[in-house]
């Protein structure tokens, strides 16, 4: 694939659980060696358009292209590409570190001879290298998360599907994690990382889609969809629930864009205040705008 193709073309793909429609026209393009982030409220439809990818659901309608085949018909030569980290830890809990490992390195067909450096090699990944030996069900919760993301990197996967890879992983795991999508990144392999970390969207991310209800409704450059929807600088006021409505309705009327935020409300586009709005306003904080005030404008939802 050159570097005018796309890692990832989905169009018009739809999923439906009975009267769910999970997935409801989706579009979303990757262009290689970049990494998307996937951000959207709960039962947005990341998780599913994650399966829809890998052939583990079929679409009911559109078309999905993964590295330049077709899903689901040509699943098998996609998948042999793909490297997956679930949102629901899969391990095998009888089995130990090493050997569920083992076992997805035979199944990607990591050649016989350098299967033993590549599960070493993801051991290390994992800082798991000295509990290799121990049964999985012996792991804490962050070893395990540490244990199924090296899983999906055995087989030095082109393109990477991560979905919320960091819950429950310490700070500094955590930021081992981007350090590693970012050396991905730079050897040229693609990744889509759903995150309710807005943090990590911003950091990671070369470009952010926003899913609400199965379909994504806005992209872009981190950078350019601040500038889209909220702008640079956001202004924080505090007070009473009644002093908050007035601030949130002046705002309104102004056509400045607002949101709650915790015991505060945020008028967002700070830099088209006019003297006379910021008059009736009166004094508030000054902060960055930042990826979360869109996510909350675009969703409605508020982050935890
Ligand atoms: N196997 C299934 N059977 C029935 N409904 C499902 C199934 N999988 C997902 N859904 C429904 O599809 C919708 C989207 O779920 P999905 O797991 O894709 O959301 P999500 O964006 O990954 O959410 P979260 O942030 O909570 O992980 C939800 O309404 C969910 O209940
Ligand atoms: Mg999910």
């Amino acid at each position: 694939m050159d570097g005018t193709g796309v890692a990832l073309r989905v169009s018009g793909a739809v999923k439906r659980y009975g009267a769910v429609t999970a997935v409801d026209g989706l579009d979303l393009d990757i262009r290689p060696g970049t990494c998307l982030g996937l951000l959207g409220p709960n039962g947005a439809g990341k998780s599913t358009t994650m399966r829809l990818l890998t052939g583990q659901s079929r679409a009911d309608a559109g078309t999905i292209e993964v590295m330049g085949y077709r899903i689901p018909d040509q699943s098998k030569q996609a998948r042999a590409l793909m490297g997956v980290v679930p949102q629901q830890d899969n391990l095998d809990i009888e089995l130990t570190a090493r050997q569920n490992l083992e076992v997805f390195a035979h199944l990607y067909r990591v050649p016989a001879q350098s299967r033993r450096a590549a599960v070493d090699w993801a051991l290390d990944l994992a800082h798991l290298t000295d509990r290799a030996d121990t049964k999985t069900e012996k792991l804490s919760g962050g070893m395990r998360r540490r244990l199924l993301i090296a899983r999906g990197l055995v087989h030095r996967p082109k393109f990477v599907l991560l979905d919320e890879p960091t819950v429950g992983l310490d700070p500094q795991v955590r930021q081992e994690l981007w350090s590693l999508v970012d050396g991905l990144r730079s050897e040229g392999v693609t990744v889509l990382m759903s995150t309710h970390y807005i943090e990590e969207a911003e950091r990671l991310a070369d470009d952010v889609a926003v899913m609400s209800h199965g379909r994504v409704i806005a992209r872009g450059r981190p950078s350019e969809l601040l500038d889209e929807h909220a702008g640079r600088t956001a202004v924080e006021y505090y007070g009473t629930p009644q002093r908050l409505q007035e601030v949130q309705d002046i705002a309104t009327a102004a056509g400045l864009p607002s949101r709650r935020n915790g015991p505060a409300v945020s008028v967002l586009r700070a830099d088209r205040i006019s003297a006379e709005v910021a008059d009736k306003l009166g004094d508030g904080v000054h902060r960055p705008a930042s990826l979360e005030d869109v996510f909350v404008l675009l969703t409605g939802e508020v982050i935890e």
